[in-house]
């Protein structure tokens, strides 16, 4: 059996995890940098980097732990070497290097955005290629056709703000604080989607677009002035019907040219359960979509990506170096 160590530290989640043959969680740990953030608003890189240093060795050693794993049984680090913060890359980059080299282990460097979609291969039934992949989380929406393990083909991304981003920006504007995700979640339950948003279909392309849906909530959220809890969950359920229509949409009508076998969801806004349920719904094709504590940046990933590519003999140099504007496909 293979048990690979992952280290996750990308942008303000400190985690490590332990996964054998690159399926079975033995731990999962994630040290959440959330609450320290939410007063200013959004991630601070600074106070990020200097968090990770605060919490890998301990979020590692539980790791390690938890999964009743000693350093002798491991196979291989991961790591994750972007895209993401480079203050924070680094931290779990080199304390990545440090074990590897201590205990004479291959290293891996994985990219965080394989790794979301690697989160798929940790429960359940395993995804059958070809596979659409939708990516949604802070920094991307990426729409992905893979063929095999290791081979992407990037059909779309967002030509403006990010999914996640466009929940962060609305959460702020209606007050709901930070991460807006799952603010935006919360309150859209108490809520009806009366208004109408734009949709941006950009039809004849693969690409999304959410500023345009961004600012009609500013404007509307302006026009109303003074918003009481009903009005505010109001305009969070139609934002998160409008957002939801169009990743749901565009992945289905992708998917079915592409002639996939199945639709993996992942990255945090994969963990909405409005998303989860209505691409369910309309898609005529299995959906797999992971646990939401498996959707928000984790390590159990980076251990499931890092196996998939020493399966196929791959491993990286010691010199290796963080990526912070990595891309996928
Ligand atoms: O994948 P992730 O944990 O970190 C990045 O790689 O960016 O994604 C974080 C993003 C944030 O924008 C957060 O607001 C969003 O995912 N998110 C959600 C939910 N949970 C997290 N968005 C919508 N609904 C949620 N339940
Ligand atoms: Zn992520």
């Amino acid at each position: 059996m293979s048990k690979v160590l992952g280290i996750e530290s990308s942008c303000d989640e400190t985690a490590a995890a332990v996964v054998a043959d690159g399926r079975e969680v033995l731990s999962n740990v994630v040290a959440s940098q959330v609450e320290l953030h939410s007063r200013y608003g959004g991630v601070v890189p600074e106070v990020a980097s200097r968090q990770h240093l605060l919490a890998v060795i301990p979020v590692m050693s539980q790791a390690l732990a938890q999964a009743h794993v000693s350093w002798h049984e491991l196979s291989a680090v991961a790591m994750t070497i972007g895209p993401g913060l480079v203050g924070s890359l680094l931290v779990g980059v080199n304390v990545a290097k440090a074990i590897a080299l201590s205990h004479s282990l291959p290293l891996i460097g994985v990219n965080h955005l394989e790794a979301h979609i690697y989160a798929n291969w940790l429960e359940g039934k395993e995804p059958s290629f070809p596979a659409l992949c939708l990516i949604v989380s802070g920094g991307h929406s990426d729409l992905i056709l893979m063929t095999g393990h290791g081979n992407y083909h990037r059909l779309g991304q967002t030509r403006d703000d990010a999914a996640g981003e466009a929940f962060d920006k609305v959460a702020r504007v209606l007050g709901l604080g930070y991460p807006g995700g799952p603010a935006i979640e919360q309150a859209s339950r108490e809520g009806t989607a009366r208004h109408h948003l734009p949709r941006a279909w950009l039809r004849d392309s693969d690409d999304f677009s959410f500023s345009g849906l961004k600012t009609a909530v500013l404007r509307l959220a302006q026009e109303l002035g003074t918003m009481d809890r009903s009005t505010v969950a109001d305009i969070a359920a139609s934002f998160q019907e409008a957002a939801v229509d169009v990743l749901v949409a565009k992945t289905v009508e992708a998917a079915k040219r592409h002639q996939v076998n199945c639709i993996l969801l992942s990255g945090g806004v994969a963990a909405n359960l409005a998303l989860r349920e209505t691409m369910e719904l309309r898609s005529p094709i299995p959906v797999l979509r992971p646990s939401p504590i498996l959707c928000t940046d984790n390590a159990a990933m980076v251990s499931a990506s890092g196996y998939f590519r020493l399966l196929s003999g791959q491993s990286d140099p010691w010199n290796i170096d963080v990526r912070p504007n990595l891309r996928l496909g």
